[in-house]
Formats: C-alpha cells, structure tokens, sequence
C-alpha cells in the first residue's frame, strides 16, 4: 500500500507557537503530591521536589504549564496556598473527593516550573467564586508592589511578581459534573465581566474563555456562541478540550480519533468567525486546546470508589491511566491535528503531566519512567519548529465506524528557513498493513535526513510499567532515506513516525 505527500515551504498554515506543546498540572490524585513533590524521596531537592521527575518534564519539553486545575480549581481558594505552611488550611476538593493539604501552592509551584524551564499559565476559579477573587488573585500575581495583595506577596518570600500571562477564565463550565455548573448565557456574563475588571488592573494578560468541555456535549456550538457573543471583545481565545479512548473494541474509530479532532477544531473556528461576522469585527478569536490527551473515561480509574462524608483521601491513586503502543500512536496523531491548524491552534495543553493520565509515572520512594506517549510529545516539542505547512497528501482510506470514511494515513509537515530545518510527522492507521510513504522535499533544496523515529510494536496493546519501564519507545527507522528530492519511508501497521531533516 503506497501513500505520496508533497511539501512545499511556500505555503504555510501558520507559525507552529510554542504555546503549542503546553502542559497541565491539576492538584489530583497523586499528580503533585508523591508526582512532582516527595519531600522523603532519595532524588527530592532541599524544596522537596523529585529531581528525576524535573529531568523528565525538562526533556519532555513542555512550554506553559496550565494550573491548578482542571475540575480541583472550581473549589480553589488560591489564598489558602499561599504563606506560611503551617498556617496554611486543609480543605476539601469536591471535585475528586479528595483533602488538599495546600503544602504545595502558588509560591511552590512557581519554584518547580523554574526548574523545569516552563511556564505560567493560571485558571481563576468562577465556580465557587467571581470577578472580585479573580482580580484579587491577578493582583497577587502581576502587580510588582506598594497595595495589599502585592505586598502580601512580597512577604511570602517573592519580591518579583509571578508576571503571568495567560489566564483561563474558569474551568468547563458547560459540564454538569463542574462545581458551580452554568448556563452559557450566565457564565458569558461572569467570564464577561470578569475578564474586563482582570484587563483593567493588566492590559498585557491573555484570556481564554472555557469552551465546551468536548464537542459532544449537548450544548456544543451553541455555547461557543453564546459565550463569544458576550465576551468577544474581551477575550483572546476559546477553549476546547477533548479525550479519546478505544471503545467496545473499535481499533478503526479509535486511530482515527485525529479526524474528530481536526472537526472539532474546525467547527469552533467557524462559529468563532460567524460571532465576528455578526459583529462586523476584525479581530480573530484562537483556540486554546488546553486540555487533549487518550484517556480511558469510562474507567475512570478509582475515582468511583472514594465516596462518604467521612472519606477524604489525600492524593489517592486516581486516574492512573497506563498507555498502550496504540494509545500513543493517538496521541501523536493528535498533535499532528495541533500542528495542522496552527493558524488558529496557538496555545494547547496535554492533560495531564504526571501520573494523572500523564507521559510520566512515579512510584513513591521508587523510580519515574516514561509512558508510551512520553515519545511522541517530546520528539513533536523538539522537532516541530518554524511554520506548518499546508499538505497535499495522497492515500488509501477505509471505512471507521464513528467517522465514515477516512484517510490511513495522516501526517504534518513544519519548516523553519531560517534554521534550515523541516520535520514530518506521520501516522500509519492500518492494523494489518506496512504504508510506504513518498514524501516529495524536492522543493525543499538541498537537504538530508538527520534522525527518524519510528513507535510501533509487534503487540499494539504493550506499555511501560513499573515491572518493564523501558519496554516500549521508539527507533529509528531504517528504512528512510532521501534520493532526488523522493522521501521514502515504509511505516509499519499502528506507528508514528517523526523524521529530522536538515
Ligand atoms: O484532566 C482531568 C479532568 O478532565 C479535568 O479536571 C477536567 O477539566 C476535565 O474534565
């Protein structure tokens, strides 16, 4: 089975941002606690963070890392993590039956996104609280001395504002489960609200409006309107968060999650545009896919059994979803979708980081690894520079149940002139057949192939476990190689593959 692909660096879809390859820590299950904070760990720093999880999150390469939640920050009071430790409260998180401690808070985790070389990107709570919390919390954060929140900062321990850019305007507030779950015409009114008192005390900061938690929600579409009507002028991106998982067997839905992905994202746009058309504006609203990853929602890990008045757990194992081959291959496709509309995708989240549906995984007092889907995001982070570019890609299709008719491969291509370096990135759906794809780089000029991965495995169904840690990753892929401007690549059944040109 043959499949050709021609890049031209003439025709770009938009600059691939940094923003792009983002990550997300939500206080949940063990994310923080015994995830990146274990002060009795053997690697733990004198901040009592775990130093094999800093090296894993630097190589991974994430750029703004989305906090505290997610689901946890619709209960949050952000005061309660800040000053003194011992002072600090013990609550409980509603969203995952769970105790926060608040032994890691702002301070804290602003120390731990220095080490790993990320940044800030903070949700307000507009659950259980509003605009004035809101302000008071961007106060805190961004405004360098001489009133009561900035001062109080300052006595913590930090003379320098956190100076955080971005800022999501609550969290899923469309979904049901959400604490302080709103229509969309109320929650266009808070985020409206909100964002405009947050703008005057900071003109520099970036907003993002909560879109649909994902597009099959029952209000899908009609939300972002109502939402984007309101809150137009005042916000700069729309969100979208979306989770796929095999279901019932459907191996063929399932690769082709991507698709679902690329409609998603394509709809909102649109809606996004038809409000700007109505308005007569010029400006362009941008997504902020700020939660996406493969999770197994229908297990649900845990999450089911921690129930009672009396039972509330800190950091219990939740969520701890262990990814397949197949899981990664998914997910590297995802973020060939990313990538394929950077003109309107400029910021994203994987959800989650750490042991929390995450590409890392801990043992406490034993070691971290990498999930299966550590691959694809790290080599995507490193090697996706410059422009997207548009594609003109030839290949078979076959029919999936969920999405009709679909193409077995898919890929994305970006190019960075000025390094003089491109990258493509394919994805082979096919369960049973090797594709060999031509990728056509003659107009590209002189240039050679620098590295190949390949993630595939005789067993789809292999993982990382604590038992086998480095059972599956990727390899090089000996069959590439370049003649007269003709790429040629065999991917095998169920592989992603990055390639490094130069
Ligand atoms: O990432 C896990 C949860 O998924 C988040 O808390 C929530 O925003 C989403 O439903």
């Amino acid at each position: 089975t043959d499949a050709s692909l021609t890049v031209d660096p003439h025709y770009a879809v938009g600059e691939v941002k940094r923003q792009l390859f983002g990550g997300f820590v939500e206080h949940l299950g063990r994310h923080v606690y015994d995830g990146i904070y274990e002060p009795g760990h053997p690697s733990a720093d004198a901040d009592g963070f775990r130093q094999d999880v800093i090296e894993l999150v630097r190589e991974l390469g994430v750029s703004t890392i989305r906090y505290p939640g997610g689901n946890f920050v619709s209960g949050f009071a952000w005061e309660d993590s800040v000053g003194p430790r011992e002072q600090r409260p013990r609550r409980l998180d509603l969203a995952w039956h769970s105790t926060e401690t608040n032994e890691v808070g702002l301070h804290e985790f602003s120390t731990w996104l220095e080490k790993v070389g990320s940044e800030l990107m903070l949700a307000v709570n507009l659950g259980t609280r509003g605009t004035k919390e809101a302000l008071e919390l961007l106060e805190y954060s961004n405004l360098p001395s001489g009133t009561d929140r900035a001062e109080q900062r300052i006595a913590n321990g930090r003379t320098e504002p956190f100076g955080v850019k971005m800022w999501c305007l609550g969290n899923e507030m469309d979904g049901p489960w959400q604490v302080g779950h709103r229509s969309a015409e109320d929650y266009a009114k808070i985020a409206t609200q909100t964002a405009k008192a947050m703008r005057m005390l900071d003109p520099g900061i970036e907003l993002v409006a909560c879109g649909s938690s994902s597009a099959h929600m029952p209000t899908f579409g009609e939300w972002e309107r109502t939402v984007l009507t309101h809150a137009y002028d005042d916000v700069d991106y729309i969100s979208c968060h979306a989770y796929y998982e095999e279901k019932d067997g459907d191996i063929g839905s399932f690769l082709a999650s991507a698709v679902d992905m690329d409609r998603f994202i394509e709809t909102v746009v649109a809606t996004a545009d038809h409000v700007g058309a109505v308005r007569g504006s010029q400006k362009k609203i941008n997504i902020s896919f700020d939660e996406w990853n493969v999770w197994y929602q229908s297990r649900f890990e845990n999450v089911d059994k921690i129930e009672g008045v009396d039972n509330w757990p800190v950091a219990p194992r939740l969520l701890e979803d262990i990814y397949s081959v197949a899981d990664a291959v998914v997910f590297g496709n995802l973020m060939i979708s990313l990538i394929n509309h950077a003109d309107r995708v400029t910021s994203a989240s994987l959800a989650q980081l750490v042991n929390v549906i995450g590409p890392i995984m801990t043992e406490p007092g034993g070691p971290a690894w990498r999930q299966t889907t550590f691959f694809p995001f790290a080599l995507t982070s490193r090697l996706a520079t410059g422009r997207a570019l548009q594609l003109k890609l030839d290949a078979p299709t076959y029919v999936s149940e969920q999405y009709g008719e679909v193409s077995l491969v898919d890929a994305a291509a970006t190019y960075d002139d000025e390094a003089n370096r491109a990258a493509v990135f394919l994805v082979n759906r096919s369960t049973e057949e090797a594709v060999t794809v031509t990728v056509d780089v003659a107009l590209l000029g002189e240039i050679s192939l620098l590295e190949s991965h390949t993630l595939a495995d005789e067993d789809r169904n292999a993982k990382n476990t604590l038992e086998n840690q480095e059972r599956v990753s990727t390899a090089e892929n000996t069959s590439a190689r370049i003649q007269d401007g003709q790429l040629t690549i065999t991917l095998p059944p169920v592989s992603w593959t990055a390639l490094g040109l130069g």
